[in-house]
């Protein structure tokens, strides 16, 4: 099985989107990770629609939104008409979490849930049966270019266990300080979609940095 590699348009350099939205469209990149933050839920802010409008019209990949703002069922058919292929919203941000993620599917996305680092995972053994993807914070969110938290793999090993047990099918992302040395670990103990920002857009050659984590993100199992 090779994970999926995500790159985060957060690190691309905004004087000069199109081009960078090209680079991950010439690349062995799977999808592109859209973060929106409101300066409310994170201490930062990012960008909203008018930006994700203009991804979209370059982007040839699936758009992976990460919403980091409170109240995300507000905006979940803005996010819908605005591309999306995949919606995540956090669970510390969500009151009804499982009436969003119906809505999210209902409105046409997969739907995905967030986790900060220290939220536990068994918050999530309710809900993963409703649920596609599973983003597992491996940084505090809110901005790019953080240091990996080790604690990760031990989450990730336990939420691909329960999968396995439940005989379930989400996907497990990992978003925050992936690089060329922690990939192919997360990758070993079950995560399936890796996300990158500085790692790939600060490097002297993104092409060939997405070529590089997508080689090393490989697991061997017989179910995949
Ligand atoms: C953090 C964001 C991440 C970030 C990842 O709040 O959710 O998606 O862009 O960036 P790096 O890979 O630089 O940690
Ligand atoms: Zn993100």
């Amino acid at each position: 099985m090779q994970a999926l590699i995500a790159p985060s348009i957060l690190a691309a350099d905004f004087g000069q989107l199109n081009r960078d939205v090209e680079l991950i469209n010439q690349s062995a990149a799977d999808w592109f990770h859209i973060d929106i933050m409101d300066g409310v839920f994170v201490p930062n802010l990012s960008f909203g629609f008018p930006v994700l409008e203009a991804i979209r019209q370059k982007a040839q990949k699936p758009l992976d939104v990460h919403l980091m703002i409170v109240q995300p069922e507000r905006y979940i058919s803005r996010f819908a008409d605005a591309g999306a292929a995949v919606l995540t919203v956090h669970l510390e941000a969500s009151t009804h979490l499982h009436r969003s993620l119906q809505e999210i599917k209902l409105a046409g996305m997969q739907a995905g849930v967030a986790v900060n680092p220290h939220t536990p995972v068994k918050s999530l053994f309710d809900i993963v049966h409703d649920t596609d993807l599973v983003c597992i914070m491996s940084v505090n969110p809110g901005f790019g270019g953080q240091k990996f938290i080790e604690h990760t793999y031990r989450k990730v090993a336990r939420l691909a266990e329960f999968r396995e047990r439940e005989g379930l099918h989400f996907k497990i992302e990992i978003d925050g300080g992936v690089n060329q040395e922690n990939a192919a670990k997360l990758v070993a103990v079950g995560a399936d979609v890796l996300v990158a920002g500085n790692f790939v857009f600060n490097s002297p050659d993104p092409i060939a940095t997405v070529e590089r984590l997508k080689t090393v993100a490989v697991r061997d199992t017989v179910n995949g």
